[in-house]
């Protein structure tokens, strides 16, 4: 066991997915998978292994922002030999042109939060998904017909913001929608050598203030988790 997760040594899969609700783990692990068993209960972060057409993969909640969620790729990277991390998660859009229940897959991920600022003092890195994984997804989703965006995604540290038109400056630079993990999750896979891909469901817009009812919720992300298993 790790520090966090409570799983034997071989009881996670070398694919993980990553939703940071753990109720969406035991979810996503109940609906998609075969034979799911869970392997770690502690702190209620719910993680799941089965077999999908085959393919033994895991599902492991995160929680709500990077650190949360790097706690949790720290172990099963170093712990438990993950060396496929898929999230698959929400987001707020910021364009007006990416509206509630689209998908989209993260280029890249900028951010507000502090872990690469203080990592690379006086300069900028850019938190990429790897190209491998990238490319199955949106190849899976053109085959099944399943209409995506990709671009840049902004994460951030704080969902309440103290000014709601700071958005506005991201939109302008083209970031597609605001989410709180991805560019955590894709500096610990560039740092440990392994692939990280980032899908998300726009749950709500800045642009409009929609937001998607909790069944709408449903159905867009059985279309993401069908990507994400697609890809692997
Ligand atoms: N996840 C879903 N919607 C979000 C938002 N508006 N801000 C940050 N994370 C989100």
């Amino acid at each position: 066991m790790s520090t966090h997760i409570e799983a034997e040594k071989g009881a996670i899969a070398e694919t993980v997915l990553l939703p940071g609700d753990p109720m969406r783990a035991k979810w996503i692990a109940e609906t998609f998978l075969e034979n799911p068993i869970c392997y770690n209960q502690v702190r209620g972060m719910y993680g799941y292994t089965g077999y999908y057409k085959g393919k033994r993969v895991s599902v492991q909640g995160t929680g709500m922002g990077i650190p949360s969620a790097l706690i949790y790729c720290h172990e099963l990277i170093n712990d438990y030999g993950a060396k496929q991390l898929i999230r698959v998660g929400s987001a707020g859009s910021y364009q007006s042109d990416v509206q509630i229940r689209d998908i989209v897959i993260a280029m890249a991920a900028s951010s507000t939060s502090g872990i690469n600022n203080s990592r690379f003092i006086n300069a900028d890195y850019s938190p990429t998904a790897n190209y491998d994984l990238f490319k199955k997804a949106t190849e899976y989703a053109n085959t099944h017909h399943i209409k995506i965006k990709a671009g840049n995604v902004l994460s951030t540290d704080e969902f309440y913001e103290d000014t709601f038109d700071d958005y506005k400056k991201w939109a302008q630079f083209g970031v597609l929608c605001v989410e709180m993990e991805a560019a955590g999750l894709y500096t610990i896979a560039a740092k440990y050598n392994v692939k990280a891909l980032v899908i998300l469901t726009i749950s709500d817009s800045l642009v409009t203030g929609e937001r998607t009812s909790s069944s709408e919720r449903e159905t867009s992300f059985t279309k993401m988790i069908e990507i994400a298993l697609g890809t692997i």
